[in-house]
């Protein structure tokens, strides 16, 4: 897989449903149609990885109504999308904590994890019950494990030891994309994020098309991107001494 990693803060649920003068709960239920849509997109679009922000760790603060809507949302959409999952080749797996994930819904999203283990064309990424402090924090907590028990040195936590610990592996987010016009992280993807373009769209989630990912995909595709360096052609001016 070669294409781009691009991950979604899926924002403005709720503000789409009181704009048309509905429950938020139905700002939800659309903005698991952009899902399907976004996830259908994805490829064709050049992206490989796509890491979405399905319920933060803060989310628990939500009246359990909502709560329990999203996680009802999420264990449908694990059972009914299994199929097209599968068939387009979409990876399914989920980062975040587990062990407070309403039974139903967490048994229903590792039957997905396991039944899509092969898929090769997309690998979705479901960031549930998701802390981007706490995965640094557990990811720590690995490590220091490790050096208690003798198998790693302390000097031995290199940046790139906690990265492998923090991603499993997975390469960083080329693009953010945030929807509904806020420009904040909120705890998404911290130490992902370093060197990843930053795109804010007005759009609210459940109006997000294809059109808008290949939008926000295009203004990504012309920016440069430096990782702390110079471009080539000052590099080349700076050869020559001009
Ligand atoms: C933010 O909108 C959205 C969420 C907190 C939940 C996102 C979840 C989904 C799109 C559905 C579940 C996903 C899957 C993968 C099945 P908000 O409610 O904060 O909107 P507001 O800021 O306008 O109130």
């Amino acid at each position: 897989m070669t294409g781009l990693h691009v991950a979604i803060i899926m924002d403005g649920n709720g503000r789409w449903a009181r704009s048309q003068g509905k429950p938020r709960w139905r700002g939800h239920v659309e903005g698991v149609e952009s899902v399907r849509r976004i996830v259908r997109a994805a490829p064709d679009l050049g992206v490989s990885v796509l890491t979405l922000y399905a319920f933060s760790a803060d989310n628990w603060k939500r009246p359990r109504m909502e709560v329990g809507r999203l996680f009802w949302l999420l264990k449908r959409y694990c059972v009914s999308e299994r199929n097209e999952l599968i068939s387009r080749g979409v990876r399914v797996t989920a980062i975040g904590r587990r062990d407070r994930i309403p039974t139903p819904a967490l048994h229903a999203l590792q039957q997905l994890e396991r039944e899509t283990a092969s898929g090769t064309k997309l690998h979705l990424r479901l960031a549930i019950d998701y802390s981007a402090r706490a995965e640094v924090a557990r990811a720590t907590r690995e490590l220091g494990q490790r050096v208690r028990a003798g198998e790693l040195a302390p000097e031995q936590m290199t940046e790139e030891l906690l990265t492998q610990a923090v991603t499993g592996g997975v390469p960083m987010p080329d693009l953010l994309i945030r929807t509904a016009g806020e420009r904040r992280l909120s705890d998404f993807l911290l130490w992902e994020l370093a060197y990843t373009e930053l795109y804010f769209a007005q759009t609210h989630w459940p109006d997000f098309r294809r059109d808008d990912l290949a939008t926000a995909l295009a203004d990504f595709r012309a920016r440069e991107r430096r990782f702390g360096g110079i471009v080539e052609e000052e590099e080349r001016e700076w050869a020559v001494g001009a």
